[in-house]
């Protein structure tokens, strides 16, 4: 049966021996061995919204696994011009072997994934980013060793991708997990409870103060996601208090990392001082994403 990877739930089962893989490809090819595991295949890349690590890493990903890609924007499809998604799916699945694509809506991803007749992976949708999550759980672990019993705490917009793909990856890996962001900002229900089942501490919260404490990992994202430009002022100014500084990296347990999926916007969500500070891993995780997403289609593609 062909495998969609549109949300962290769809790697509760193999999780771990994604990020084992991952670990281990990036370890044989650094050391110049081949891994040329999807030699022949082609990914077509669905590009609504702008990219850099994303378009890359994945283009870079491929080539490394013998593979070719081709990069799509929307704009250049016909589907910019008005063809069906299901008509896309259906075309693209006759030419290629796995679609990666980054959507404005999830309800396109799904439409996308439930046409297609070969694997779609997000590139990021409104509700989710799981490549990026499976991404930092890599990280996390290559920094620390281990994932279960590690505190998580992720402060800004909790109600964007990110924070949604954190609770669930997080909770799958054995993570306890906080949120902390404004009232008006919570996650989507449906992803605190779904976090919820895998017996692992959630908690949101509205206050900033202390929550580092105890924290071995301390994440941010943008306050203005692709597709929330119409609220920027808005939104800059409902998280004002909740910009992750040196104050907040001190509170942390003393060998705390920080991860941010990038791009950042220094001042904003996080100082650029903490972003380039000892304890950020953020060009670690940039780099991750590219062998997160090699494990990630070979594990697919089996
Ligand atoms: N983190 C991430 O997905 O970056 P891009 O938007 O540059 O792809
Ligand atoms: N939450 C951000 C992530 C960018 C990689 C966005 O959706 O724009």
């Amino acid at each position: 049966m062909k495998r969609n990877l549109i949300s962290m739930l769809d790697v509760k089962e193999d999780l771990d021996k994604i990020i084992n893989l991952a670990i281990d490809l990036k370890s044989k090819s650094k050391k110049g061995e081949n891994i040329e595991l999807l030699k022949g295949k082609t990914l077509g890349m669905i590009f609504e919204k702008s990219s850099t690590r994303t378009r890359v890493s994945f283009e870079t990903g491929m080539t490394k696994l013998g593979g070719h890609a081709i990069f799509l924007s929307k704009n250049d499809l016909q589907l910019g011009r008005g063809e069906t998604i299901e008509d896309t799916a259906k075309v693209l699945s006759r030419y290629v072997d796995i679609i990666m694509y980054r959507a404005f809506s999830n309800a396109a991803m799904k439409e996308l994934a439930e046409h297609s007749t070969i694997p779609v992976i997000s590139g990021l949708d409104d509700k989710e980013h799981p490549c990026q999550v499976i991404t930092d759980l890599m990280t996390i672990k290559e920094h620390k060793g281990k994932l279960k019993g590690l505190n998580f705490v992720y402060i800004g917009d909790g109600g964007n991708n990110m924070s949604h793909s954190y609770l669930l990856g997080c909770a799958i890996a054995g993570m306890d997990i906080k949120i902390v962001t404004p009232k008006d900002y919570w996650p989507d229900e449906f992803y605190i409870k779904e976090a919820n089942k895998f017996g692992v501490k959630v908690e949101i919260t509205d206050i900033v103060n202390d929550s580092t404490k105890n924290s071995d990992i301390i994440a941010t994202d943008t306050w203005i996601s692709m597709g929330d430009e119409v609220e920027k002022e808005k939104r800059i100014h409902d998280f004002q208090g909740y910009t992750v500084d040196e104050k907040l990296m001190k509170k942390a347990k003393s060998d705390s990392i920080f991860l941010h999926c990038l791009p950042a916007y220094y001042g904003y969500e996080v100082t650029k001082d903490v972003a380039h500070g000892k304890q950020s891993v953020i060009f670690d995780e940039a780099e991750n994403r590219m062998w997160a997403q090699i494990a990630i289609m070979v594990t697919i593609c089996k």
